[in-house]
């Protein structure tokens, strides 16, 4: 009687476990797709990853990481598994155009307000913060930190020997007149590493702001103001000057072996966003003893955005545990975990700010009082087609240092992504 009753269940089960192959098995795993592989990166990633384990326990973390700073050769691995329905659970994204322009509109992302809603992040992120994930008024991502890409870093002993003394600001010329000092003492002013063309459009996208300011910032990035005018010809050609003091072997080079080549003291400066601070930090140097910084030439007051988020993907393999995932990387206790390892500042107003140190402390202070802008070469300001025609003509004036050529190439990329009206 009782195998009756049994075996018409035990047939059941089998029908529904191979329709449904261990669905309950799969929601133990969670895949988490980044190019978090620098010293600095790595660390800052675990830091989530304890943090969501000892919140979530049981639950596998697949850490699919393609290497490459910027998500340089990130972002075509994520858009064909994308394209071809087999995407992570989650991914690292920028805000802005690269969110919402490429994996919003193209039906890759579920919207997450019950998430905002039940873990009350509404008191405690700002709005403006929000907005910059948000498409018809659903938010999208959940920011893990905020970095500023308009940093100058540079090695405080090796200037110090070299009696140079840098300020709260720099402008072009007390750059310069840094550089020809060093060079006359025979060190590399400006390390550089563009093995991945990014690294160098950055410094351009700095010196681009230095040159025009926060207003023709957001004019330029509006289709208000075009790339042709003499303002942004003008920022080439400084940044081409700056090139004249890189170090021989950039091109060698990635973003974090250039701030290891300042750290040893083998140049003087880096331009970088401050995920170069969390190399510092992995390397144990010491805010200003060891290392220093100062906002980019001609940037003072401005504060470039290159904020890190996750998505819910649909379709997500594992979406409870991934729907866990966003909810821990939104926690206090992630965001105090993470942000002081990666050299970010916390999405969330209530964290411990005893927990930063000199230098978020300066970060925390200039996000909150400074103009706030996107960056182009991270993905925010523009559309992925005009951050990939910078990249080209970055590649380019490299090698030829021809302004107008710059210029000219920008215009067509602004046409070409619907930015210029
Ligand atoms: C940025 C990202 C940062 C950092 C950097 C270098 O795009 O937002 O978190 O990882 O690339 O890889």
């Amino acid at each position: 009687m009782k195998k009756h009753i049994c075996s018409p269940l035990i047939g059941l089960a089998i029908i529904f476990a191979a329709q449904f192959p261990a669905s309950a098995e799969n929601n133990q795993k969670l895949e988490v797709f980044s190019w978090w592989t620098s010293g600095g990166e790595a660390a800052a990633l675990d830091a989530l990853f304890q943090t969501y384990k000892r919140q979530y326990p049981g639950i596998e973390i697949i850490n699919a990481t393609v290497a490459g700073g910027g998500g340089s050769a990130a972002r075509p691995v994520l858009q064909t598994r994308l394209a071809g329905g087999n995407p992570p659970d989650t991914w690292q994204t920028h805000p802005g155009w690269e969110l919402l322009g490429q994996y919003v509109e193209a039906g890759y992302c579920l919207p997450i307000g019950d998430i905002y809603k039940s873990e009350g992040w509404e008191k405690v992120v700002p709005q403006q913060l929000i907005d910059l994930l948000s498409r018809n008024g659903k938010p999208y991502a959940v920011l893990c930190g905020i970095h500023r890409g308009n940093d100058l870093w540079y090695n405080k002993k090796l200037l110090d020997k070299n009696g140079i003394t840098v300020g709260d600001s720099m402008s072009f010329d007390e750059f310069f007149a840094a550089c020809e000092k060093l060079k006359a003492a025979g060190i590399t002013p400006l390390a550089v590493g563009d093995s991945g063309i990014w690294a160098t459009a950055q410094l351009f996208e700095n010196t681009l702001l230095g040159t025009v300011g926060p207003d023709a910032w957001k004019a330029l990035f509006s289709g208000k103001m075009s790339f042709d005018d003499p303002k942004v010809k003008q920022a080439a050609k400084t940044y081409g000057r700056m090139l004249d003091y890189q170090n021989p072997d950039h091109s060698a080079l990635t973003w974090d072996q250039a701030t290891k080549a300042v750290m040893e003291g083998r140049c003087a400066f880096t331009s970088m966003g401050d995920w170069a601070h969390g190399e510092f930090t992995k390397a144990n140097l010491e805010d200003n003893k060891d290392f220093g910084w100062v906002t980019c030439p001609g940037t003072n007051g401005a504060f470039i955005i290159v904020a890190d988020g996750f998505p819910l993907a649909k379709g997500a393999p594992h979406s409870e545990a991934a729907t866990d995932w966003l909810k821990s990387i939104g926690s206090k206790e992630a965001q105090e975990a993470f942000n002081p390892l990666k050299g970010s500042i916390p999405v969330r107003t209530d964290v411990d700010k005893s927990k930063f140190g000199p230098y978020l402390q300066w970060s925390m202070q200039s996000f909150s009082k400074d103009a706030l802008l996107p960056s182009v070469v991270h993905g925010e300001a523009a559309p992925a087609a005009f951050q990939q025609a910078l990249n080209d003509a970055i590649t380019q004036f490299v090698v030829d240092k021809n302004a107008e050529a710059l210029s000219a190439a920008l215009v067509q990329a602004a046409k070409d992504s619907n930015i210029a009206k």
